[in-house]
């Protein structure tokens, strides 16, 4: 027995921030941005709207993709670090908005690697038996994280969610492997002080600059690289599998110029390649099931096709999933 996704979601905010708007709030540019991180747009949470609505709608257009109600969950685990409270969770959050009652809801907080880390669990927990049908959700709202005075951050990050279901089947098809890693001897490379939504991009300016998000960005783009080459590597060899074999990757979109070297210190062309950053930013946990959302809906992804995730974030955390489709 093995777990499969059978359907995905995706869903964000109502305001775009494009480059242009950024231009007049800091002293950065269209031009500065796309050549150093590809993003030409990304979605903000705003004031009066709740990220958990958000993933709520990714979830709801998952599961009638899959033809199931929400009471034929057994289980909702979301990838986040974005939850309005230390506790209850999220993943309790969009249970009660889901109308559900009694089956586990648990977050997994493993910043932009949330989503990979979740569904590495939750196939493993449906592998051993213990649910057939789960709801597997990543949802972040960074941007209202950032310090909007710090030029460096700000631009990079926007909001969203996105969802899939799964369900526990025997066959070829499915999840064929994950490998997690992390390194809490880098944590400071990306931090946040506070957990959950702070400063949304239309509140008042944050009161405490030293709660906004720290990066070193140079350290971090060296590091991520190396992480995502040799996760790649790893997931692909246990499987027995080659890198040739693979039909699309659907990496973390943090970045177009992380997302490239690894693409080319693994020699695979643009075609095997899916991008969306451009358009969201970076979405931490929520980027991965949202790309795969979009590669599905535009027809790069079918029956049979050998596809991987992967993504490196704030942990350091990393790791992939290899699924053959
Ligand atoms: N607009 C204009 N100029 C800027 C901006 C901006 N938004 N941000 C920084 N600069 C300036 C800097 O001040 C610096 O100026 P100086 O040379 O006068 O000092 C110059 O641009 C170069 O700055 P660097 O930080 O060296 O630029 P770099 O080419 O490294 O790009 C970036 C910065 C995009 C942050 C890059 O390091 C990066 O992408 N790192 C990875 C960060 C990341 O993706 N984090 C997300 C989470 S981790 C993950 O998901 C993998």
């Amino acid at each position: 027995m093995g777990s499969r996704i059978v359907a995905t979601g995706r869903a964000t905010p109502r305001t775009v921030i494009t480059n242009h708007e950024l231009e007049r709030r800091m002293d950065t540019s269209d031009e500065w941005i796309r050549t150093r991180t590809g993003i030409a747009q990304r979605y903000a949470l705003c004031t009066d709207e709740s990220l958990v609505e958000v993933a709520e709608r990714a979830s709801r257009q998952a599961l009638a993709r899959a033809g199931m109600k929400p009471e034929d969950l057994e289980a909702i685990i979301v990838g986040t670090v974005s939850s309005d409270f230390g506790f209850p969770s999220f993943a309790c959050q969009l249970q009660h908005r889901l109308g559900l009652n009694s089956i586990p809801a648990f977050d997994v907080a493993a910043a932009c690697s949330g989503f990979i880390y979740a569904l590495s669990v939750a196939d493993a927990t449906m592998r051993a038996g213990e649910w057939s049908r789960v709801l597997l959700v990543g949802a972040d709202a960074l941007s209202t994280m950032v310090d909007w005075n710090d030029r460096s951050t700000a631009v990079l990050f926007g909001d969203g969610a996105g969802a899939v279901v799964m369900v526990r089947e025997a066959g070829q098809r499915g999840v064929l492997g994950s490998i997690l890693r992390s390194s809490g001897e880098y944590w400071e490379l990306l931090s946040v002080r506070n957990r959950g939504i702070q400063s949304p991009i239309d509140a008042e300016a944050r009161a405490n600059r030293d709660d906004a998000i720290k990066m070193k960005g140079p350290e971090l783009f060296k590091i991520a690289v190396k992480s995502l080459e040799d996760i790649t590597r790893k997931v692909i060899e246990r499987a027995g599998v080659s890198l040739d074999d693979l039909s699309l990757i659907i990496p973390h979109q943090a970045n177009l110029r992380i997302i490239n070297a690894v693409a080319q210190r693994l020699g695979l062309g643009a075609e095997k390649v899916f991008t969306n950053v451009d358009r969201y930013g970076n979405t931490s946990a929520a980027s991965v099931p949202i790309a795969l959302d979009e590669a599905i809906e535009s027809g790069r992804i079918r029956d049979n096709d050998l596809v991987l995730l992967n993504a490196c974030g704030g942990g350091l955390t990393w790791g992939a999933n290899l699924i053959r489709w």
